[in-house]
């Protein structure tokens, strides 16, 4: 390869990288705005209050489970539960409530702060 291809090559690189960090950050932004919760610290309760012993869910540390539904691409999902019409409301109800909001779910009821819940909601809607 040529000098002239090798800077060519690093050149389409960055700028793969630069869309890439780009679209990640609009997908961020977008979540905080309808949510108006913290993606970060949604990944943070998602791994500590456990969720990933019955899902698997991308972007956490050992959340690959299949006892639950995988919780890819939640922020395309068109029902919650295969039941509720997805909002960043009716997720943060089902994730709190599931058993209220669908009795009989193998879901249980895994207590998550009003805060924690809306952080959780926030990162699942970074997964598009
Ligand atoms: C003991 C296993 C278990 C644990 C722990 C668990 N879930 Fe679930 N979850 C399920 C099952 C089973 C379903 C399917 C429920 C249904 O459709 O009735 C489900 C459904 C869901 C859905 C709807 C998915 C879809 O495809 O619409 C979301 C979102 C969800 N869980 C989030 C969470 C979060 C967040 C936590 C942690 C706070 C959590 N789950 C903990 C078993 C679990």
């Amino acid at each position: 390869m040529n000098r002239r291809m090798v800077i060519l090559a690093c050149l389409v690189a960055w700028l793969a990288l630069a869309c890439l960090a780009i679209a990640c950050r609009d997908r961020e932004s977008k979540a905080i705005v309808s949510t108006g919760g913290v993606p970060a610290a949604g990944k943070k309760a998602l791994f500590e209050r456990g969720c990933g012993a019955c899902h698997t869910i991308p972007g956490v540390p050992g959340a690959n489970a299949l006892v639950g539904p995988p919780l890819d691409h939640m922020a395309s999902r068109v029902y919650v539960a295969g039941m509720l019409t997805n909002t960043p409301e009716h997720l943060r109800t089902f994730i709190t409530h599931p058993q209220r909001v669908k009795p009989g779910s193998a879901m249980p009821e895994v207590p998550l702060s009003e805060t924690e819940a809306r952080d959780v909601v926030a990162y699942l809607y970074t997964l598009e």
